[in-house]
């Protein structure tokens, strides 16, 4: 078994740990750091219940290696704790009733962050097609949309 040195941040704290060659970044977030907000479903980059922000986009962590974050800044949902964009998604994913068992929200959260943060005047369609790469099994998705609209506002009219 190979192990390897790296050095990241997560969550803002520089962290420093020797690891296995092979472990991915969701079960280091998860097993090494004690991050369980971080979920894992399918474990083979199918349904985004995994998505961290790694050096500022969305990726799904059960198919990235922790040894591949070297160097790298990773916030899982634990670090959005005081964000004040994420805090408005919070309170709307409540307000809408976007999550029942809330197995995907961590992950729906953070696809939902990089959404207001790079198409604020994405209609419901293309809210829908963003949306695709994470799946939820109870809502039917309709209360996850109507939280980002809750957010973003009314569509422009060139949505
Ligand atoms: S657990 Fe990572 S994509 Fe499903
Ligand atoms: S709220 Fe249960 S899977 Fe999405």
């Amino acid at each position: 078994m190979t192990q390897v040195n790296i050095g990241l941040r997560v969550n803002g704290k520089k962290v420093n740990e020797t690891i296995e060659s092979r472990q991915s970044l969701a079960d280091f977030l998860r097993e090494t750091l004690l991050l369980t907000g971080t979920h894992l479903g399918c474990e083979h980059g199918v349904c985004g219940a995994c998505t961290v922000w790694i050096n500022g986009a969305p990726s799904r962590s059960c198919i990235t290696l922790a040894a591949s974050c070297d160097d790298a800044e990773v916030i899982s949902i634990e670090g959005f704790k005081d964000d004040p964009q994420m805090e408005k998604l919070r309170s709307a994913f409540i307000s809408e009733h976007a999550l029942q068992c809330g197995y995907c929200t961590p992950g729906m959260l953070i696809t939902a962050y990089d959404i207001v943060h790079r198409l604020p005047d994405a209609d419901d369609n293309r809210l829908r097609l963003e949306l695709a790469g994470n799946l939820c099994r109870c809502t039917g998705y309709k209360g996850i949309v109507c939280a980002l609209r809750r957010v973003l506002g009314p569509p422009s009219e060139n949505g």
